[in-house]
């Protein structure tokens, strides 16, 4: 029997802008299903890549003094980086640089034009830079564009169209799976609320669309007409087969892909105009578009500052790999909106992991250890789980397989973890040792390591490291115990890994873009509102590194009161701490205090970073006397 192809592809993100934690959430999704596949035995494979040309990446790259092709090459870097680190199984990645995928997109664009479809026109309409699309005039909201609400700009140019209108009804059928589409076996769109959304948009009536451009340089060439590239779209959602080696490459055999995973905000691309393109070229659609939702961060848009307290490579540091995988997979179901916070986040380490899961694997591999020697005879196993474990396997596999839903995945192996934690404790094995039932106990422990290790192999697409590491501890016929996978995390804990990053996110001016310096400008601040800041004259009399922070200092600061004021700084990598003994500093004496490494820092010294990278810290003259406030 050959096996069965299961082909996931995720967005090619664009390299004007280093991953966050948005992109890793649909990678680690898509992760997630393709391993499960593999695990099945599917033949799977598995996307990602790099989204490269357009006026987007021109403008950063123009305005960072470099190519555009050096831009890219950097960026590119930054999200491999990511995906190794985050133990993405993808098999291929994609670069709408490379050769492979220009030859393919010239392809598309001639099916497109043999079919009739292509005709040259003149565009004009409100373009957003920011999503590389126009906009109507009935969609623009006061000069900004709806989905972003960045700033759109008029546009008149020479343009090739493609015939969207023509094929209307066709995607209707589609959504609605009928005529040619009646056999369809799922839905093309998923949750339905998407559906209805792709639905209504088509039904509304379409407009051609505008396939080309002669005003952006960077892109891909259409054929024979090298004044104009081909429109950034049609270029990026070729990726999905040209990443196949086009239509007559060895991995073709993967096309039609299962299922293309997407943000919500990119709906309308895959959604219409994709499966419009493919209808031209005749070529087989996707089985299904599953969009997702966005998340916020501790309840709020996703800005630049605050995408700090959530970098990826910060929570994986601060939690690993494995803990934020089943964060962004457990926390909200696909498709839905989501909020990130670090507070939830330690209430699923606590309960989820440290206790049900963490508790499991502890006393199962603990109890042949402490009444067998750490071996357990290979005799029968007991069956008492036997039910839970067949209800298990199905609630997995319906959620991974019909509802898409990895979140109720993991509901089913945490119902499964707590129901054994149960049975242990009915079972009672210390009662069983105790009263010398060893052939029950053996059993009964037995049956454990199995439904451990069942647990292990459930876990694996979700989280790999944990998965290995629990059979690895049950390899050996005489087992060990393992150190805690999970320890709980207090809550003082989280907030000063929390005020590190945030302290080091605003001490780094390199880290605002310029247009956040304009922003800054302008957000103008009364006299008032200035007053409110207390900036006072200090001296520093005391400095020591804070153990385990090589970013850390603690300093005692006299600011002429009656006690020295703790202030904790992110000043180490700059400074020895005798060096800033005696030294006059600037510090704001009303800042609210925190915690950073488990230590009240109650203000903050004023500094700034110097062009040697280093910073610096702010020193008043010497005749200005300590405990003067600035003004
Ligand atoms: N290059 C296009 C996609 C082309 S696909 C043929 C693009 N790239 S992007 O870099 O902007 O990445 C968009 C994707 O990142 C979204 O579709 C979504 O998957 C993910 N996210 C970006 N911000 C997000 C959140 N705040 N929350 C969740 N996911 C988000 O669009």
């Amino acid at each position: 029997m050959t096996k069965q192809t299961f082909y996931i592809t995720t967005p090619i993100y664009y390299v004007n802008d280093v991953p966050h934690l948005g992109h890793a959430y649909t990678t680690v999704v898509a992760d997630a299903f393709a391993r499960f596949h593999r695990q099945r035995g599917d033949d799977v494979r598995f996307l990602t890549g790099t989204d490269e040309h357009g006026q987007k990446i021109e403008r950063v790259a123009e305005e960072q003094g470099i190519k555009p092709q050096e831009l890219a090459d950097r960026v590119v870097e930054r999200f491999r980086e990511l995906w190794q680190r985050l133990g993405i199984s993808h098999d291929d990645f994609i670069r709408t640089t490379e050769q492979r995928h220009k030859t393919f997109v010239q392809t598309l664009w001639q099916r497109l034009q043999d079919n009739g479809d292509i005709y040259l026109g003149a565009y004009e309409g409100w373009y957003c830079v920011g999503c590389e699309g126009y906009y109507t005039e009935k969609e623009i909201d006061a000069g900004r564009c709806p989905v972003g609400h960045n700033n759109v700009e008029h546009r008149r140019e020479p343009s090739y169209f493609f015939a969207l209108k023509k094929y209307q009804q066709k995607l209707l059928d589609l959504y609605d799976r009928q005529g040619e589409f009646a056999a369809r076996p799922v839905k093309f769109v998923l949750p339905d609320t998407r559906l209805n959304e792709v639905r209504s948009f088509v039904a509304g009536g379409l407009e051609d669309l505008s396939i080309s451009r002669t005003a952006i340089r960077w892109g891909i060439a259409v054929p024979g007409q090298p004044e104009h590239t081909v429109y950034v779209w049609l270029d990026a959602l070729a990726n999905y087969i040209s990443a196949l080696g086009g239509l007559t490459g060895e991995g073709f055999r993967y096309w039609p892909a299962s299922f293309h995973l997407i943000g919500k905000d990119i709906l309308r691309f895959h959604g219409v105009y994709w499966p419009a393109f493919l209808l031209s070229a005749g070529l087989p659609l996707p089985e299904r578009v599953v969009a997702h939702g966005f998340w916020t961060v501790e309840g709020q848009k996703m800005s630049k500052s605050l995408r700090n307290v959530v970098d990826p490579h910060f929570l994986i540091e601060a939690y690993g790999r494995d803990v934020v995988r089943y964060f962004l997979l457990r926390e909200v179901p696909l498709g839905q909106d989501g909020d990130f916070s670090h507070r939830n986040l330690l209430a699923r380490i606590n309960a989820d992991l440290a206790n049900d899961l963490g508790n499991l694997v502890s006393r199962t591999l603990g109890m042949p250890k402490r009444y067998r020697d750490g071996v357990v005879p290979d005799v029968a196993a007991s069956s008492g789980l036997g039910d839970a474990t067949t209800a298990t396997t199905r609630a997995i596999e319906h959620a991974m397989l019909e509802r898409l839903q990895p979140h109720l995945a993991l509901e089913a192996i945490w119902s499964f973890v707590n129901d054994v934690n149960q049975y242990v404790d009915r079972q009672a094995p210390w009662e069983l040792a105790k009263r010398g039932e060893t052939a029950t106990l053996d059993a009964l422990l037995r049956e454990l390591l199995f439904a451990v290790e069942q647990v292990a192999n459930w876990l694996s697409p979700f989280m790999p490291d944990t998965a290995d590491r629990i059979r690895q501890a049950l390899s050996g016929r005489q087992l060990t115990t393992i150190a805690p996978m999970f320890p709980r995390l207090d809550a003082a804990t989280v907030e000063a890994k929390l005020a590190e990053v945030q302290n080091l996110a605003t001490a780094k001016p390199g880290n605002i873009k310029p247009d956040e310096h304009a922003k800054e400008k302008t957000a103008m601040v009364s006299i008032d509102q200035f007053f409110e800041t207390q900036l006072v004259v200090g001296e520093v009399v005391a400095a020591e590194a804070v153990p385990k922070s090589n970013k850390l200092l603690k300093l005692g600061v006299n600011l002429g009161e009656t006690e020295l004021r703790t202030i904790v700084s992110g000043i180490a990598q700059s400074y020895a701490p005798e060096a800033l003994v005696g030294r006059r500093v600037v510090v704001v004496g009303n800042l609210k205090p925190a915690k950073l490494m488990g230590i009240e820092s109650q203000g903050m010294v004023l500094a700034g970073e110097g062009q040697d990278g280093k910073v610096h810290v702010l020193s008043p003259a010497p005749d200005v006397p300590i405990g003067t406030r600035i003004k």
